[in-house]
């Protein structure tokens, strides 16, 4: 499976354009588990990393991993943190034979799971593969009651050689997230144009706490977090 398949190249332009700011957002990150892990080690897997952003910083203070069902954002993540193993597998059920001190999934990157049963089997992958006393962090995407249909988006990234813009205009159906994204690019060879289709789960605090807590984890809800949509955070 392949949701970034061609916009992959262009996702770390469109992230800076926005000021997202991964170094201030890997801190945060660490000082959530730092307060919370009880288990001995230092070893984090990063689920949904996209292309490793949060991965450059966080392997200041662990032996990072990271895991992605998408090919092309994982050659980027691979140029950028080549030290660390990265898997092609979908998070819903992977198995790496192995456990971690913490886990994270960050930027919504859940929110690709089509349903609550496999959100639910998500956070039962993610028990398993944590130490006790190990930290899992989700970072939930947008609430049903904050997403309007017909918004229009755009995001524009102005790089030298690079000129990106990514549009959309936002729908709905029931409790799914359509967004149906145009880009332009501009690059030394040429302009092009294509569309890339997204669909994500618009769950409810509810839902992810009752995922958490269907796999057997404490879990809390902090307001807050990297993008201001706050984080669960569950301790094995
Ligand atoms: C919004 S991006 C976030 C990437 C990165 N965490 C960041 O903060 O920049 C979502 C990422 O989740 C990945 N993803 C979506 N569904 C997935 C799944 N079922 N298993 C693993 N990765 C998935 C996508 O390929 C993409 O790289």
């Amino acid at each position: 499976m392949s949701i970034y398949a061609r916009s992959a190249a262009y996702y770390d332009a469109i992230q800076s354009a926005r000021g997202k700011d991964y170094e201030r957002e890997a801190a945060l990150i660490h000082d959530a588990i730092e307060t919370r892990k009880r288990s001995g080690g230092n070893a984090l897997l990063d689920a949904g990393c996209g292309t490793g952003r949060h991965l450059e910083f966080l392997r200041t203070w662990y032996d990072c991993e990271g895991l992605d069902v998408d090919r092309a954002m994982l050659a980027i993540a691979a140029q950028r943190v080549p030290a660390a193993p990265l898997h092609c597998q979908d998070m819903i059920g992977f198995n790496l034979d192995r456990r971690f001190d913490a886990l994270i999934a960050l930027f919504g990157a859940v929110a690709y799971v089509p349903n609550v049963r496999l959100l639910e089997q998500t956070l039962e992958t993610f028990y398993r593969h944590l130490k006790p006393g190990g930290v899992a962090i989700v970072e939930p995407w947008v609430q049903p009651e904050a997403w309007h249909d017909g918004m229009v988006d755009a995001r524009f990234a102005d790089e030298p050689d690079l000129k990106v813009a990514r549009m959309s205009v936002s729908r709905r159906d029931g409790n799914v997230a359509i967004l149906n994204y145009s880009f332009m690019v501009a690059a030394r060879d040429g302009v092009r144009t294509f569309n890339e289709p997204h669909r994500r789960m618009l769950f409810t605090r509810e839902q992810y706490r009752s995922a958490f807590a269907h796999a057997r984890f404490a879990v809390e809800f902090v307001e807050g977090g990297p993008s201001g949509r706050g984080l669960f955070i569950g301790t094995r």
